[in-house]
């Protein structure tokens, strides 16, 4: 199969959680090729199991990205293009993401909504501004983006989630 017919997926968060299983079950389709993102370098002990799966499969492919820090965002289109022939994005799948907060929502600080919502709400926003001309150099151009924050609500006789409302796919 020409790389050309293969289907390419980007995966953010894909070193562990729901972005690795992603990344073991689509790269096990050699009509599959799969770049996963890391925070920090591959041979950290977070970051080994999706080390080790791109050492036995070559059709994965490993960037790094910081979906907070401006600069690696500004980066990660070119380190994509130096995958060895890189023919374009299919399908973009955002599963990076915190949940960290377990506060009752009427006493979370300002300062956790926001690293909430700059991880998990804008990261793959501007992720997704960067790579967008990657996705239109194929023609599927896909972008999921599942997140939630969880944040308690505890009134007196009752507890839930609050989910934040950003689970979006749509074609691009
Ligand atoms: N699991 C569920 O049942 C469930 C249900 C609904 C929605 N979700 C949402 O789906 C997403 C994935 O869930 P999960 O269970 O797979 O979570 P997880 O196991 O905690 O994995 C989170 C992933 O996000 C990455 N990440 C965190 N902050 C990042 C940043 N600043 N830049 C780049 N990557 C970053 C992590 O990388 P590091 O290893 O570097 O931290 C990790 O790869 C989350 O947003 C979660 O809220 C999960």
């Amino acid at each position: 199969m020409s790389s050309s017919s293969k289907t390419t997926y980007f995966i953010i968060g894909g070193n562990r959680g729901i972005g690795f299983n992603l990344v073991k079950t689509l790269s096990s389709s050699t009509c599959n090729v799969v770049i996963a993102s890391a925070r920090g370098s591959p041979s950290l002990p977070k970051n080994k199991q999706l080390e080790d799966l791109g050492k036995i499969r070559k059709n994965v492919h490993i960037v790094r990205l910081d979906v907070t820090e401006d600069e690696s965002i500004d980066n990660i289109a070119g380190e994509i293009k130096k995958m060895p022939s890189f023919q374009g994005i299919d399908i973009f799948i955002a599963s990076s993401g915190i949940s960290d907060s377990y506060y009752d929502v009427l006493k979370t600080p300002k300062s956790v909504w926001l690293e909430h919502y700059a991880t998990n709400a804008l990261g793959p926003i501007l992720t997704l501004q960067k790579v967008y001309p990657l996705l239109l150099l194929k023609k599927l151009g896909k972008f999921f983006h599942f997140q939630c924050c969880r944040v308690y609500y505890r009134f007196p006789t009752y507890t839930c989630f609050c989910v934040w409302p950003v689970k979006s796919c749509f074609e691009l």
